[in-house]
């Protein structure tokens, strides 16, 4: 084989290596963590969810009782600097106590600092066994 035939192949070789990782990396940031839990309504921690506005940190989500009788999931921390978030009810929106981003009921940026959106879960209500999952 010619010097220039192995350089060749080496560059492909080198190519492709760097496609791969560089779509391993992309499959990661893009992918939601894993999320599959039930709450049960029932259960006196978690009675605020009941009402209209409630809201609970369970594990890295948020979970709270819209305004519209819908249930969310969020992850609870802002992509900002990561402060626990909340659900301010009086403005329909997610707030961070730190440095006052918001957030609209599906994790997107309503106003930074924060730039980056939350990732939402998927809730399913049966009776009151509340499932949040990954989609
Ligand atoms: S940590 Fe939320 S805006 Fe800074």
């Amino acid at each position: 084989m010619k010097t220039k035939n192995i350089l060749k192949s080496i560059g492909y070789t080198a190519g492709v290596f760097v496609l791969v990782i560089f779509l391993a990396y992309c499959s990661k940031v893009d992918q939601i963590p894993f999320v599959d839990f039930v709450i049960d309504l029932t259960d006196p921690q978690y009675s605020t969810l009941l009402n209209l506005g409630g809201y609970v940190h369970e594990g890295e989500v948020i979970v709270f009782h819209g305004i519209d009788n819908n249930y969310y999931a969020l992850s609870k921390f802002c992509t900002q600097d990561g402060c626990d978030l909340q659900y301010a009810v009086a403005q329909n929106e997610i707030t961070c106590p730190c440095d006052a981003s918001k957030y609209d009921l599906h994790g997107a940026v309503i106003m930074g600092p924060a730039s980056s959106p939350l990732y939402e879960y998927l809730t399913q209500l049966t009776g009151t066994q509340l499932h949040i999952y990954t989609p």
